[in-house]
């Protein structure tokens, strides 16, 4: 099991493939590595790719936080201490608030901003913040029902319950006030890396909407809306979504 030691913690991380290109992948709000499992598998014939579980999650040691620019500063440790040079860096959902703000305060670090049912605001329901405090297995059943387009598997739906069960709730609603305070509205015109905005055409959880903004505002990036997919669309539509990565990785990336 590959752990790398970030600020004296041990982050566990998964990884496949070889390439030119380094795919770094960081989950959402609650989850972990599993999230991108089609990644690994789909895309390691062309890039290395790289997912970790952030702090406190999956199997990673430590606590989570409330704030999106610890873990921001955890995953820039995290691609130094692990030597991965420059990466793409693809973030889902809060992970992608994470993938932005690396990409704000550490450009060097990236070559290029994979961003996967994300937004540069990421305001959350009151809704959640109620129910997974006070059931914990509810908010998640809660989030995972908004959170899959109707074309999804129950077995899909299972899988990422489960995997938000097994994170600890107040790391989980750590992650939603971190994702709740994250507005970078107004400075994400700032990054000038290549970058592409990919969305579930059924996303409720950060529409369309967001991505077509991401897409507007980041110069030069593109923008992939999947059909029938909703937040969790790399999951959903795993074929739409690598070959999409893939084009992007071939004429984007240097
Ligand atoms: N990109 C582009 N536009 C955005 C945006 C983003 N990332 N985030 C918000 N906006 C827009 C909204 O669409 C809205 O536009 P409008 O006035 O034209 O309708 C405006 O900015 C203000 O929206 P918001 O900041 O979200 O506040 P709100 O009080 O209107 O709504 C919520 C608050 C929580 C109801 C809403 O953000 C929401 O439904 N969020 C999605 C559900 C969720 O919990 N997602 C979890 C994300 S981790």
């Amino acid at each position: 099991m590959p752990v790398q030691v970030v600020e004296g913690v041990g982050l566990h991380y998964l990884e496949t493939g070889r390439g030119a290109a380094t795919l770094c992948l960081i989950h959402g709000a609650g989850g972990n590595t599993l999230a991108w499992i089609r990644q690994l598998e789909g895309l390691a014939d062309m890039a290395r790719v790289v997912a970790l579980d952030l702090p406190g999650h999956g199997e990673s040691a430590g606590d989570g936080s409330r704030q999106i620019e610890d873990y921001a500063r955890i995953v820039s440790g995290f691609i130094r201490a692990a030597g991965l040079g420059k990466v793409v860096l693809g973030g889902h959902s809060m992970g992608g608030g994470i993938a932005q703000t690396v990409a704000l305060e550490n450009p060097a670090l990236c070559a290029g901003l994979v961003l996967v049912g994300t937004g540069a605001r990421l305001r959350v329901l009151p809704r959640i913040f109620e129910l997974l405090a006070s059931d914990y297995a509810e908010g998640c059943a809660f989030i995972t029902a908004l959170g899959f387009g109707a074309a999804a598997s129950q077995a899909l739906k299972d899988g990422a319950t489960v995997a938000m069960l097994g994170t600890r709730p107040d790391v989980a609603i750590g992650d939603f006030m971190a994702c709740d305070a994250f507005d970078v509205m107004d400075r994400v015109g700032a990054i000038c890396l290549p970058a592409l905005a990919i969305c579930g055409e059924d996303d409720q959880l950060t529409p369309p909407k967001y991505a077509e903004f991401l897409a507007a505002k980041i110069p030069g990036a593109r923008l992939l809306l999947v059909e029938q997919a909703g937040h969790f669309v790399q999951l959903e539509q795993p074929e739409i979504v690598n070959a999409g990565i893939r084009d992007f990785l071939e004429h984007s990336i240097g």
